[in-house]
């Protein structure tokens, strides 16, 4: 994206401070064990900012009634570090690359910060952030303050993320054509592994052929930890391990989505390893897709995540009833919210820079958000049945399946971004009977 989008981005952020300097910190490396790193992923918030993806930088944004300017602190070119783990952009050119105003070396925040915070009254930053860059923002301000200088220095701290969340939750058309085309990666990843799952196998060789899709196409990063869960495993939420082996009979639940120039997918297929769907499992399976295909159906703008959670709720437990999996009346399993025991997760979340987008769901005063065109968000009903539930009919036990799918709201209704992965018990075969390397 250039660099006049994201400095509309900061100009809407600037529009909405009165005298003061808002501070967003970049993320850092974060060792691993001993002396390895993890791999870095820049913060998103200030990735939305700047579309600068080095670590240990703090980005200002300064406003009084005359002006305003953006400063940028980043690390000074080091050749000996750059030759050993990559290069730096540096101070020298980080403005105009970056289309700021001033740049400044990180390494002397604590010395250049009191002529920058002199002057104005306030502080945007994320009060609940313990960063180290803020950390010496907020000590620095406290100094200038018991200093007692005749300068005014910045005494009020305002909470930027909320701001700033609210701005990320209706999407540009940018952002949306990024999810679209992490989404068209995340299409082919599913369906090889429908096409390659087989009794026998391990189910980290599903995450693999879904993790190489991602990395061939040129995603950078998955958007979260790949689940693949065979059988009683997708009955653990956030099954990570991928360890065992996947069995004839069994349903395997895949959670796997990449990200595209930092912006996420995030969707669930249920495939029966052996190819086939049994009965119960099919049973089981359409009620779930009926009711994530009817909740799809209720979004447009005006109607709120409340809504649509009660309608997964209703319609759920509808399915736990007529599967006879909770027994009782209908009226029985809704007033006690026994339904809760086997589905007992939100309907689903924003999606956008980040898997679990940092969005608003109630305003300021406690209300809900309506959805409102531009804003993304999954659904993803469930219905988990543990193996080791003897209050479950035999058939149903050890089966866990979800289905979720990720939403863009528009003026008509909706648009169902992930529409091209198959879900229909029907196309989930008919893509298990093919050959995996049609979809490499
Ligand atoms: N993949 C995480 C989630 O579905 O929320
Ligand atoms: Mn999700
Ligand atoms: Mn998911």
């Amino acid at each position: 994206m250039e660099n006049k989008n994201f400095k509309n981005r900061r100009d809407k952020v600037l529009e909405q401070m009165t005298n003061g300097v808002a501070l967003i910190a970049s993320g850092s490396m974060h060792i691993r064990s001993n002396d390895t790193e993890f791999p870095f992923r820049q913060e998103s918030n200030f990735y939305y900012l700047t579309g600068f993806n080095e670590p240990d930088c703090l980005l200002l944004l300064c406003k009084n009634d005359k002006r305003s300017k953006v400063c940028l602190f980043l690390r000074e070119k080091d050749p000996k570090m750059e030759m050993w783990v990559g290069k730096r952009l540096g101070v020298k050119v980080a403005c105009e690359v970056l289309g700021l105003d001033e740049a400044y070396d990180i390494a002397m925040l604590e010395k250049e910060l009191p002529a920058l915070l002199k002057g104005y009254s306030s502080l945007y930053l994320d009060t609940f952030s313990d960063n180290n860059y803020l950390n010496i923002s907020k000590k620095v301000s406290n100094e200038l303050f018991v200093s007692r200088s005749i300068d005014i220095s910045p005494r009020n701290f305002i909470h930027l993320n909320t701001l700033l969340e609210k701005q990320r939750l209706v999407k540009e058309p940018y952002e949306i054509e990024q999810i679209k085309k992490a989404l068209s990666i995340t299409t082919k990843a599913h369906h090889a592994s429908m096409a390659m799952v087989k009794p026998g196998m391990k189910e980290y060789e599903i995450q693999a052929i879904i993790e190489y899709i991602f990395k061939k196409e040129g995603s950078e990063h998955d958007a979260y930890g790949s689940i693949v869960a065979g059988g009683n495993n997708a009955n653990t939420l956030h099954y990570v391990e991928n360890s065992m082996s996947l069995k004839k009979g069994d349903l395997m639940l895949i959670d796997a989505g990449c990200e595209w120039n930092y912006y996420a997918s995030d969707i669930t297929r249920t495939t029966p390893v052996n190819g086939k769907f049994s009965k119960p499992q099919q049973a089981l399976y359409e009620g779930v897709l009926d009711a994530q295909e009817k909740i799809i159906k209720s979004i447009k703008p005006g109607v709120s995540k409340q809504l649509i959670q009660e309608k997964s709720e209703l319609l759920l437990a509808g399915v736990m009833h007529d599967l006879s999996i909770i027994k009782g009346s209908f009226e029985k399993i809704m007033e006690e919210k026994l339904y809760k025991k086997y589905y007992p997760h939100g309907i689903g979340h924003w999606m956008g820079l980040d898997v679990h987008d940092t969005c608003p769901y109630k305003d300021v005063n406690g209300n809900e958000i309506l959805f409102a065109e531009g804003m993304i968000l999954t659904i993803e009903p469930a219905i988990y049945l543990p193996a080791d539930d003897l209050d479950i009919p035999e058939e149903y036990r050890g089966i866990g399946i979800r289905i979720e799918d990720d939403i863009l709201v528009n003026s008509k209704g909706f648009e169902n971004l992930s529409s091209d992965i198959v879900k229909t018990v029907k196309d989930i075969e008919g893509i298990c009977a093919r050959d995996y390397k049609e979809f490499l």
